[in-house]
């Protein structure tokens, strides 16, 4: 893009470029966009969790640093601004010289249910729910910080602050202690209405209110890059995701048929949900969000996969699924291998599969595991629209969007069209939406989300599953 200057010369202005850094749990993912919200260049450094005792899940923060270094550099550009997102509810304990005290407790790791336990009884479940919108989780991060108090306590001695993972990532690039709305909202220790931290919450719990980062919105400029790049406050992985694929506002619903499977709507105001396992969170477009987590939705299917059908692509047993019939003629499966987390919470819960005969074949147990799936997705969608009105349109997202068989399932099983979208970048893509949005580029998340473009919709149009649905139901508890 060229200009004239006031002395008539001709000069380059810079074409704005913006990027998003996603410190996801098996990777590390950026985008480069344009003015326009196309990818122009992408990156990707994979890395392992440790999980050194059953239900532990750990990851070193410095492995995140490394690799946001590497994909911001491959990505290149100059970027005007950089949006960062990232895995929840993770634990990053820093001390005094702002070193990494122990690994990083992640938002899987289910070791925190006695320390729950204990913060719970000490103010009452109401209070906890009233001020921040859902029970106090095991995976969310004040009942990590409480493990550390009580199992390692000459680490606890050495905390000075305590960081969500994406954060850590700003504090090395820019130097900021920052965090963001959506995010802060999974720690156990934020006022969803406020939109800040609950400092009587975290008195009353024995917690340091010093220990915790400045809060922003998620499309507020934070801080610099040493190279002059802006940096916004940015996002949860599931907010960001949301506005990556244009769920920003009432009635535009998405489903996340990922490793787990996730309903998202996005609502006016900061009600409670029905059911106290929908997550009421602060969205990153300065609004709130409702979500439901169904812990093993593709993580089931993988399971399933792996360990029933070796040798075979899993469009082998989508085809090998299709072949059966709806309902797999009474075989139930369901897919608590990692416990439930909406609409039931239940971590120490365990997948089964019911109704077995004679007459069921491999092709009923392909079906079985992707019905099973769809169902618990299903139960997940009921509780998180509970009291809404119908969505007026449901986005796919997550690598199981690519599969056929899974998403004309869903859409029958939801009794709901489904939009496909034409790019599938996930949480990066919000991102560097919301970096764009803090450069000034875009004035909100409405316009920003105008280049997220839908490919196709998917019509139901397949059997009734009202019944396989109440048999799962009436199996699963919820
Ligand atoms: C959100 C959640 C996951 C993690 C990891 O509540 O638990 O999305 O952020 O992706």
């Amino acid at each position: 893009m060229t200009a004239l200057t006031p002395a008539g010369e001709c000069t380059l202005l810079a074409v704005p470029q913006f990027a998003g850094l996603d410190i996801g749990t098996s990777s590390t993912k950026a985008v480069l966009i344009d003015e326009e919200g196309n990818v122009t260049a992408q990156a990707h450094r994979a890395y392992e969790a440790q999980s050194p005792r059953p239900l532990w899940v750990e990851q070193d923060p410095e492995v995140w640093w490394e690799a946001g270094q590497e994909c911001l550099k491959e990505i290149g550009g100059d970027p005007t601004a950089i949006g960062l997102t990232g895995q929840m509810h993770g634990s990053v304990f820093l001390d005094s010289q702002d070193q990494v005290v122990r690994p990083a407790l992640l938002w899987c790791d289910q070791r925190t249910a006695d320390d729950r336990d204990a913060l719970v009884a000490s103010v009452g479940r109401e209070v906890i729910r009233r001020t921040t919108g859902n029970p106090m989780l095991t995976g969310f991060q004040a009942p990590k910080i409480a493990w550390l108090r009580r199992e390692e306590p000459e680490d606890f001695r050495r905390v000075r602050s305590v960081l969500l993972p994406k954060d850590f990532v700003r504090l090395r690039l820019t130097g900021d202690k920052a965090t963001d709305v959506s995010d802060a909202s999974g720690v156990g220790l934020f006022d969803i209405t406020e939109r800040s931290w609950s400092i009587s919450l975290m008195e009353a719990l024995g917690f340091d209110p010093g220990w915790f980062p400045a809060v922003f919105e998620s499309d507020q400029v934070v801080g610099r890059t040493s190279d002059g790049s802006l940096v916004v406050a940015g996002a949860g992985d599931q907010a960001a995701s949301a506005v990556g694929t244009g769920a920003v506002r009432p009635g535009v619903v998405s489903v996340g048929l990922g490793t787990s499977g996730v309903v998202f709507a996005t609502v006016d105001g900061a009600d409670l949900p029905e059911n106290e396992t929908v997550h009421l969170f602060c969205h990153a477009q300065r609004g709130w969000h409702r979500m439901g987590v169904v812990l093993s939705f593709g993580g089931a299917v993988s399971w399933a996969h792996r360990t029933f059908f070796p040798g075979t692509s899993l469009d082998d047993m989508a085809a090998m699924a299709a072949s059966a019939p709806a309902g797999c003629e009474g075989l139930t499966f369901v897919p608590r291998l990692a416990g439930e987390r909406c609409p039931v919470d239940r971590p120490d819960d365990r997948g089964r599969l019911l109704g077995l005969t004679l007459r069921h074949g491999r092709e009923h147990l392909a079906r079985a595991v992707f019905e099973g799936a769809a169902f618990a997705l299903a139960s997940s969608w009921a509780a998180v629209l509970q009291g809404l009105p119908r969505p007026v349109e449901v986005r796919v997202t997550g690598g199981g969007a690519s599969s056929p068989f899974l998403t004309q399932l869903i859409a029958d099983v939801l009794e709901s069209p489904l939009r496909l979208l034409e790019s599938d970048e996930g949480p990066a893509l919000g991102a560097a939406l919301l970096a764009g949005i803090g450069a000034g580029h875009w004035r909100d998340t409405a316009e920003a989300t105008a280049c997220v473009h839908v490919k196709r919709a998917i019509e139901p149009s397949g059997p009734s599953y009202r019944e396989p649905v109440e048999r799962f139901l009436s199996c699963s508890d919820g």
